[in-house]
């Protein structure tokens, strides 16, 4: 089914200089770019996108890093926008992650994972909600 996905590029990609990198990547795979932006979090945005995990061990130093920088935030629509994106970031921990994947190529832990992707379709629409307005999502006219 056609479904839209929400992205992160997060700091360490940012700094790498690999947006356009990843935005291939995406592409290559038949995912659309419908919105997209680069934004500096504040601590209470990213606790708030992260609420979830506010109990996990690994919570104040996530939030530290995804303020550390500037992010890119995209929403990719595509068939089976969700999973493909999953496919395309690889495991949450690089070390994991099969070559040719984005956390192989450009993740350093799992700590510092280059991007962040919804896990299925209600993340995505409440993660799409937090940083877009339903008139931001550019549908295609050609
Ligand atoms: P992300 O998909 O952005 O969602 C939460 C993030 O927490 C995750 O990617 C990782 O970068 C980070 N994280 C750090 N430690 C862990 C862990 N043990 N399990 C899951 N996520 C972790």
């Amino acid at each position: 089914a056609l479904e839209r996905t929400f992205s992160i590029i997060k700091p360490d990609a940012v700094a790498k200089n690999v947006i356009g990198a990843i935005y291939n990547r995406f592409e290559t795979a038949g995912l659309r770019i419908v919105a997209s932006k680069m934004v500096h979090l504040s601590q209470e945005q990213a606790e708030g996108f992260y609420a979830e995990h506010k109990a996990r061990p690994f919570f104040n130093a996530l939030v530290s890093f995804m303020i550390s920088g500037p992010v890119m935030v995209q929403v990719l629509e595509g068939e089976n926008a969700v999973l493909k994106n999953r496919e395309i970031m690889g495991a949450t921990n690089p070390a994991e992650a099969l070559a040719g994947t984005l956390r192989a190529d450009y993740a350093a832990s799992i700590d510092e994972n280059a991007v962040h992707g919804s896990d299925a379709a209600a993340s995505a629409a409440r993660e799409i909600a937090y940083f877009f307005t339903e008139a931001e999502l550019c549908a295609r006219t050609r």
